[in-house]
């Protein structure tokens, strides 16, 4: 005669987080290319509204001749930061977005290849985008790129706004060619 061994029962020995700490635990650790795509659509508006803020201010020292409330310098930084950030940390972060929510959805994909990837390019994305945008609160401003005639004297404005680029190209483009 066959005897089966009794099946363990499983207890629940600990109790689980409260819900609102848990929700947030998940979307930060996420790598479901649903969330990520939420967490890439709604940067990309935050940085559409900053970017609104700049246009606001670029506008209003254009509202008459000659310099308003700006310095040339300042209206430069403004300039070069709304511009950036409309290209680089809205338009294209929003397909970035719109992709990872829909794509694998339309191909009946469980998720894209590198989930991780993904989840790494996401926070890539976020932390390059603040480092830029914390150009405004260093001694050279924001926006400056190497200055290869006067590396010597500028050498230290190199720092922001290239590291930016450097963390927000690389790895979207390594998930995005080899991701989906
Ligand atoms: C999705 C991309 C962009 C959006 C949605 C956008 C939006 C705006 C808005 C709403 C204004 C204020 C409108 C006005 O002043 O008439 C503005 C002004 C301005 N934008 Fe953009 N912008 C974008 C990209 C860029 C880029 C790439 C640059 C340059 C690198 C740029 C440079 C400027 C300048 C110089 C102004 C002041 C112009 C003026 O007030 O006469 N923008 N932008």
């Amino acid at each position: 005669m066959t005897t089966y061994a009794e099946r363990p029962t499983l207890t629940q020995s600990t109790s689980l987080p409260p819900e609102k700490g848990r929700a947030f635990v998940k979307w930060i650790t996420s790598t479901d290319h649903k969330t990520i795509g939420y967490l890439y659509l709604m940067t990309s508006f935050a940085w559409f509204l900053i970017g609104g803020i700049l246009a606001l201010l670029l506008r209003s020292e254009l509202a008459r001749p000659g310099m308003q409330f700006l310095s040339a310098e300042q209206y430069n930084q403004i300039f070069t930061m709304h511009g950036t950030i409309m290209l680089l940390m809205f338009a294209t972060p929003l397909f970035v977005g719109f992709a990872n929510v829909i794509m694998p959805l339309q191909i009946g994909a469980a998720d894209v290849a590198f989930p991780r990837l993904n989840m790494l390019s996401y926070w890539l994305y976020l932390f390059g985008g603040l480092m830029a945008f914390a150009g405004f609160l260093s001694p050279g401003g924001a926006g400056h790129l190497p200055d290869s005639y006067h590396l010597g004297e500028r050498h230290h404005l190199v720092g922001l706004f290239t590291f930016h680029f450097q963390m927000h190209s690389i790895l979207p483009v390594l998930a995005q060619t080899f991701g989906y």
